[in-house]
């Protein structure tokens, strides 16, 4: 019973899968432990399914405490023949509550290598995360942390951002565990894993805290997902290969911030300069918030048929120049769409700066131009009229008609 739990990533599925059902035949894998357990395997549980969002690593969590073992093992005191002082296989042969009782944090903390070596069940080390983490209830030290190798899969999101995380051999070492599969990542490259929500933490606290990722960690990334993108500096997302900007798919930059998407964009524009027409349009699509003006009429001038989800994320004062017939032909037979979002950026702020006969030609109901009789007047006067009030972008704007003007001459 000497088998090492890191031999698990590398062994096959099938081979992982029959060791499963064998502690499920025995009952000492509970089935939510089996699903972690194929997750370590490689196999994407519904779970982690739903985690392809950036957004969504922060809200699904898989249950960690159970009560009922609580129940049963809370109040019992250690008998004193059972008391551990070292973590090896005997335990193994232990009740949950015995372990509770009798297993402290500092020793499992001490000697995590062997909880990784010996075959423990889930649900063993169910009991072993909540004994850690009664003994470290502000997180895990870094000390620990970069020790931690397989049992790392055990924790979640949440555990990993109570942590600082300032080692790179750190965020090496724990890649390496989370890593699974690659030789299938490799054979199809174009259904990549998702990132684990525990990388996607543990990446996410390593830059937090200045963190610089090497080029070869960007690498390990790359085989997982590429949503790990926005979690970069506009600095590092400079070394990021071109096969990666490949790669990421829409949701995979939604979390992405403006300064990010301005040096993702001309980056994706350069990786993909050798295709063109829908292909190109489809491969730009989920970098357009990082575009310039003249790109975006470009590509109403290839009548692209812009999906009204994607032109919400473009950037507002690249919208604002374009004009009704441009907006017109960049969406195409969306254009309907405009409507459900005209209260909203950025289609309120380029509505408000176009007469409201353009709009009406258009004969979607958008309403809230200008109407026919407004200047145009400088941005700065503008400004001085409406008290200050902010407008993003610069240049001319249309305006206020005379007769507010001569409202505001002081009498
Ligand atoms: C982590 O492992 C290193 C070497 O493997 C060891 O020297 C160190 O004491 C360990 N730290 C903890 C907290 O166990
Ligand atoms: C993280 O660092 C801060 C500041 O140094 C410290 O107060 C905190 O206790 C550390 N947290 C952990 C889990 O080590």
């Amino acid at each position: 019973m000497r088998t090492a739990q890191p031999a698990w990533g590398s062994c096959g599925t099938s081979a992982g899968g029959s060791f499963l059902l064998l502690l499920l035949s025995l009952g000492w894998a509970l089935p939510s432990r089996a699903q972690a357990a194929d997750s370590r395997l490689g196999v994407r549980t519904p779970w982690l399914q739903g985690t392809s969002r950036v957004l969504s690593w922060w809200r699904p969590e898989p249950p960690v405490i159970l009560s009922r073992d609580r129940r049963d093992t809370d109040s019992k005191v250690c008998p004193p023949t059972r008391k551990a002082y070292v973590i090896d296989e005997n335990l193994v042969f232990y009740e949950d509550w015995e372990l509770e009782a009798c297993v402290d944090g500092a020793l499992l903390a001490a000697q995590m290598d062997r909880v990784n070596a010996v075959p423990f069940t889930y649900q063993q080390l169910d009991v072993f995360k909540r004994k850690l983490d009664e003994f470290y209830p502000q997180g895990y030290p870094e000390s620990l942390t970069q020790n931690l190798s397989y049992f790392f899969l055990e924790l979640s999101p949440a555990d990993i951002r109570k942590w600082n995380v300032t080692s790179l051999e750190t965020v090496k070492s724990l890649l390496q565990v989370s890593k699974g599969q690659k030789r299938d990542a490799q054979a199809t490259p174009r259904r990549l894993r998702g990132l684990l929500p525990q990388v996607a933490a543990l990446i996410a606290r390593y830059v937090a805290g200045g963190g610089e990722l090497d080029q070869a960690t960007l690498d390990v990334l790359a085989t997982f997902s590429p949503a790990y993108l926005c979690f970069l500096s506009p600095e590092q997302l400079r070394s990021v290969r071109h096969s990666v900007l490949w790669a990421a798919r829409p949701p995979d930059l939604d979390a992405c911030r403006p300064p990010q998407m301005a040096i993702l964009y001309p980056r994706a524009r350069a990786a993909f300069q050798t295709v063109s027409g829908p292909e190109y349009f489809a491969k730009i699509k989920p970098y357009l918030g990082g575009a310039p003006t003249e790109d975006l009429r470009a590509l109403s001038s290839q009548k692209v048929n812009m999906d009204v989800a994607t032109f919400k994320t473009l950037r507002t004062e690249s919208v604002l120049p374009l004009t009704v017939a441009e907006v017109q032909h960049l969406l195409g037979p969306n254009l309907a769409g405009l409507k459900a979002e005209q209260e909203r950026s950025p289609v309120r702020d380029w509505i408000v700066r176009q007469r409201q006969e353009d709009l009406d030609s258009l004969g979607v109901g958008l309403h809230g131009g200008l109407p026919n009789g407004y200047l145009v007047m400088d941005l700065r006067l503008r400004e001085a009229l409406s008290g200050g009030a902010r407008l993003v972008g610069s240049g001319t704007v249309l305006t206020a008609a005379p007769t507010l003007l001569l409202a505001l001459i002081p009498k």
